[in-house]
């Protein structure tokens, strides 16, 4: 059956084409509506807007479905390495065994950053939070690597994706060393790319490290259930930011600066900022749950809600398995885990979260696995952002190819002064 939709703005009627998605989603396209009409639609933080038709990931918020290309994530994450998923997500289809082994060997040959950008990290003061770092960082990719700026060049395109697929572990390890005072590690390109990390986060030149495979496997998972989610805030501004042909790393370094914000990526940094408040403050979850209801208090259960999900977060119940596996391996004891599992218990039965449909989302236990890890908590948005490069550089590519591509520009209801004659400085009161 044909759909139509029509709008009926005081007496004028106008007939909008509707875009029908593989999932049977159903988009009005009202992208003729101001040539036709004059008006525009008005819809603050996008709540009801489409930017753009994609191919890469599907979700259904109302059942906890989330799939990249076509494959439920709790298949790839039990099955597969992050750079499979990576490049499932950049190329579309799974790799055979020869196309990964080719795709790992060129990530291996780019973990290496310049040297100058070594000196980089002497400049920034010592506390410095790493995702500022990062997005500074990754910006300044491009004034190292010119030779693959051009956003017409396929050719150069590739090269740059596999440059930040390459270095983004290379430069959040060094992010974390500098605020530590421990020298830079650089990669071993024996180990794969989890393993790898773990190496450059942890390893001193003074001792011999062996990266635990359990430690390896864990952030593996962890990059996986993080490597996509359609159109996000971070992921809209990549899209946004390139949109306008700037080059691949200058729109990723304004994605990960999007992902900063505890409403979005740095919400796992927050969740374990409040579990441990909790536990300081005596382990009363039910305190914190009235507190997060109190419409006089700005606190908000960090971890918890979602713009899309009204259901579990499916990253969250992979994320929670991931937990109780290395809990049984003896590798988690930490006191928020339990805090963690109480909160979600009082607040998946309280009427304001029911009604509102608030769930634990990914990174309500994500920052457990990164403690058990020993990751250190400012680093745990970091970890975000290295498992969403895939997705944030798949959606930028998407959008590039894109028949209809046009610059982002949207429009606005002027709500400001009409005009006004000018008061000289001297005259004004
Ligand atoms: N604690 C208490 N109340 C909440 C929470 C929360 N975490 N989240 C939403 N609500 C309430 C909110 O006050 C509102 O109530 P009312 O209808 O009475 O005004 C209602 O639920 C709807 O919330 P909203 O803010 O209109 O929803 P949104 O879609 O604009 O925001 C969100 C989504 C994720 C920003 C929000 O749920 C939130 O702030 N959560 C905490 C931060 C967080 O965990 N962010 C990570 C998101 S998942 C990973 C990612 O995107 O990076």
């Amino acid at each position: 059956m044909a759909l139509g939709a029509k709008l009926k703005i005081g007496d004028h009627e106008v007939e909008l084409p509707v875009v029908v998605g593989t999932e049977d989603e159903v988009g009005v396209d009202v992208s003729a509506l101001r040539s036709s009409t004059g008006a525009i639609t008005l819809d603050e933080g996008f709540v009801n807007t489409g930017s753009t038709t994609s191919a890469i990931t599907y979700l259904d918020g109302e059942k906890g479905i989330l799939r990249y290309r076509g494959y439920p994530v709790e298949q790839l994450a039990a099955n597969c390495s992050f750079l499979e998923v990576s490049y499932l997500l950049i190329h579309g289809e799974l790799p055979t065994a020869a196309q990964l082994a080719e795709y790992q060997d060129l990530i291996r040959q780019h973990t290496m950053v310049h040297e100058s950008i070594r000196k980089f990290f002497d400049g920034f003061m010592p506390g410095a939070h790493p995702m500022a770092i990062l997005s500074a960082v990754v910006g300044a990719l491009a004034s190292f690597y010119p030779d693959s700026l051009d956003v017409n060049d396929p050719f150069q395109v590739h090269v740059s994706a596999v440059r930040l697929l390459a270095k983004t572990p290379t430069i959040a390890a060094y992010a974390h060393k500098e605020s530590i005072g421990q020298p830079l590690v650089y990669p071993k390109n024996k180990l794969e790319y989890c393993a790898n990390f773990l190496h450059m986060m942890f390893s001193v030149p003074a001792e011999e490290y062996e990266v635990d495979p359990d430690d390896a496997e864990a952030l593996n998972l962890l990059l996986i259930v993080h490597a996509d989610h359609e159109q996000n805030c971070s992921t809209s501004t990549v899209r946004m930011v390139g949109s306008s042909d700037a080059n691949l790393f200058a729109s990723i370094s304004a994605g990960i600066a999007a992902l900063s914000g505890p409403l979005h990526g740095g919400a796992n940094e927050a969740c374990v900022n409040m579990l441990e408040r909790i536990r300081k403050d005596g382990s009363n979850v039910s305190k914190y749950v009235d507190m997060a209801k109190d419409k006089a208090n700005n606190f908000r259960l960090m971890g918890f809600g979602h713009r899309v999900y009204k259901n579990y977060d499916p990253r969250a119940k992979i994320i929670k398995a991931a937990c109780d596996k290395l809990l049984s391996k003896g590798k988690v004891n930490d006191p928020i885990f339990e805090i963690a599992q109480k909160l979600e218990e009082v607040a998946l039965t309280d009427g304001y979260f029911v009604e509102r449909k608030l769930y634990p989302n990914v990174d309500f236990y994500s920052g457990v696995i990164y403690r058990a890890l020993g990751i250190p908590i400012e680093m745990f948005t970091v970890l975000f952002a290295m498992g969403r490069m895939p997705g944030w550089i798949a959606h930028w590519l998407e959008m590039r190819k894109s028949p209809g591509k046009k610059i982002n520009r949207p429009r606005q209801i002027y709500t400001g002064p009409t005009e006004r004659e000018f008061v000289p400085l001297a005259k004004r009161k």
